[in-house]
């Protein structure tokens, strides 16, 4: 049957940690200049709804190293864009490429994809999660922490898609995390509760600094996710008191490290001297995200 990689929860604790191994290989593989065609004459074909800088180059990267071949494609320039059906566009690529990698404006559009098509289907990131991005986080994690069991992740902003798998993603870790959102833009409560319910660690709260006291990870995303640009001026003026600065870096436990999936409006969400500082995985987090999904890609088609 085949497999899809739509929430981080696609894949079981084990499939991670055997996942990452992979992928902490091919980055030392990629290192010494070592690249082996496991995926020769396979091809990738990628729907962008939405911009993307590394998840179209790592993914198009990712499959050229690997010896197969990735394809752009933008909606607007399919009949998809033109009103193809979605079960349409399925069926039919799945006749021409070995998998599909799709970043959806909704998350149900992904769904239907993978319900009809025959190959895998990856989530690029939609409005509901983004499980490549936390795939790389994982790995960062390690890299810097050495563990994941009871990391302790201070999610500050906005409650949105990375923030869903990020807090998913605890069932797989053994990490806890504790989001700082304002009331309005925490994470949504059957997301938590359903969450919970599967085994997650997480607290919701709304002061930023509570969260980051004792935190080993501050993590944080853009308060403008693509989508909400009309947004812009509300959102900035109620985000502005979870800026991650210096200052909330203090609280933090001594050794503790700052993530941002990028791409960040630097000095709203996260200053300069923070994202340039010495504690910052951030870059580490974005050149993970071609090993790991190098790693997924073979897991899912190989
Ligand atoms: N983090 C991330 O997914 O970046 P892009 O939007 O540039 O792909
Ligand atoms: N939350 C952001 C992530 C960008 C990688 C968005 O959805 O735009």
């Amino acid at each position: 049957m085949k497999k899809d990689f739509i929430s981080i929860l696609d894949i079981s604790r084990e499939e991670l940690s055997n996942l990452i191994a992979h992928a902490r290989k091919l980055k030392e593989e990629r290192r010494m200049g070592v690249h082996t065609p496991v995926l020769a004459h396979k091809t990738l074909g990628m729907i962008f709804e939405k911009s993307s800088t590394r998840t179209r180059i790592s993914f198009e990267a990712g499959m050229f190293e690997l010896g197969g071949h990735a394809l752009f494609l933008n909606p607007k320039d399919m009949q998809l864009g033109r009103g193809e059906a979605i079960r349409d566009t399925a069926r039919v690529m799945s006749r021409f490429v070995s998998a599909i990698m799709i970043r959806a404006n909704r998350h149900d559009e992904v769904l239907e994809l993978a319900a009809h098509a025959d190959i895998p289907v990856i989530n690029g990131l939609s409005d509901r999660e983004h499980p490549c991005q936390i795939l790389a986080d994982i790995m960062t994690i390690e890299e810097w922490l050495f563990r994941t069991e009871g990391v302790r992740v201070a999610w500050i902003g906005d409650g949105n898609n990375v923030c869903t798998s990020l807090i998913l993603s605890t069932i797989l870790t053994g990490m806890e995390v504790v989001v700082a959102s304002p009331p309005e833009f925490a994470p949504k409560d059957d997301v938590v509760r359903d969450a919970i319910r599967m085994g997650a660690k997480v607290r919701i709260v709304n002061d930023p600094r509570e969260a980051a006291t004792g935190a080993d990870v501050i993590m944080t995303d853009t308060w403008i996710s693509m989508g909400q640009e009309e947004e812009i001026d509300r959102r900035r003026q109620i985000f502005m008191p979870y800026q991650v600065n210096a200052e909330l870096m203090a609280c933090a436990k001594p050794g503790a490290i700052v993530m941002h999936c990028l791409p960040a409006h630097r000095n709203w969400e996260i200053t300069d001297d923070v994202i340039d500082s010495k504690v910052s995985a951030v870059w580490d987090q974005a050149e993970n995200r071609l090993h790991v999904q190098k790693a997924l890609l073979v897991r899912l088609l190989a």
